[in-house]
């Protein structure tokens, strides 16, 4: 039998007396873009950095093609096909917004796919233009506003090539244009369109976002986590009727 393509299986993460992330279970099919929501505090940034390799979960398993990835350092995972963005922006401040990326192109995984350094700087170009701040390419990265910066991060994490990319809370800091704008282009990366020239197929993606009438519209499937815990898993338009998601977030949460 194939193994999922990615799992979480039995996850916990605590923090001294806090279980921040509670035996979370779930697989993600190759071809699939999902969700994850739920009220502040639950547990999601958190679940993003354990499947990351950033923190070590105390118990539970990471999976990815069928590869036990759950102690392994984040920059071999990078290296094994899995980039994310982070809650928390941190760009190499000094350095232009097109070095920014052309440092993810140097990434050993992009460079055994067939780059070199003549074609590094045309592949961050792209990855620039995708998230829309190309024209800001020579500029130092300091310069950017709080938007403007995960969008930068959104290029330095395509720019690996990812197989699964994992998205922290993009559209904040976005107006509804700009939130459209980006919703739109990730949809595209996952149909392997503009930037996806580059790749055969699209990255699968697990979403993380508070504006949920945007993040509805582009995942296939949303997977709700409470106190730590994963409490739906399922199609939008059976989340957001699920009483117990509605109790948990969808009441509390600013659309
Ligand atoms: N490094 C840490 N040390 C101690 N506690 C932490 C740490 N990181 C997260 N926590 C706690 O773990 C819980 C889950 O936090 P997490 O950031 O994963 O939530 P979240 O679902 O991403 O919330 P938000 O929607 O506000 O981003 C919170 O109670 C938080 O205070
Ligand atoms: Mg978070």
């Amino acid at each position: 039998m194939t193994p999922p393509f990615f799992e979480v299986e039995n996850l916990t993460k605590r923090f001294g007396g806090l279980t921040a992330v509670n035996g979370v279970s779930f697989q993600i099919g190759r071809d699939e873009v999902v969700g994850m929501i739920g009220p502040n505090g639950a547990g999601k940034t958190t679940l993003l950095r354990l499947i990351t390799g950033i923190l070590r979960p105390d118990s539970g398993k990471v999976r990815f093609r069928g590869r036990d990835i759950t102690r392994v350092k984040p920059w071999t995972i990078v290296n094994e096909g899995i980039a994310g963005t982070f809650q928390v922006t941190r760009p190499f401040r000094r350095l232009p917004i097109i070095a920014n990326v052309m440092v993810a192109c140097l990434s050993p995984r992009a460079m055994k796919r067939g780059e070199w350094v003549k074609k590094i700087e045309a592949k961050a170009m792209d990855a620039l233009e995708f998230v829309g701040i190309s024209d800001l390419a020579l500029e130092p990265a300091s310069c950017l506003s709080h938007g403007d910066l995960r969008r930068l991060e959104i290029a330095r994490a395509i720019a690996t090539d990812p197989e699964l990319l994992l998205l922290d809370e993009p559209f904040s800091g976005l107006n509804p244009a700009e939130t459209d704008l980006l919703a739109k282009s990730i949809r595209r990366l996952h149909k392997g369109g503009r930037f996806g020239r580059l790749h055969s197929e699209g990255p699968a993606m697990i979403i993380i976002e508070h504006k949920l009438a945007e993040l509805m519209k582009i995942v296939d499937r949303v997977i709700v986590l409470d106190f730590g815990e994963l409490i739906a898993d399922g199609v939008p338009e059976e989340i957001v009727k699920d009483e117990r998601v509605i109790e948990a977030c969808i009441g509390k949460v600013v659309s």
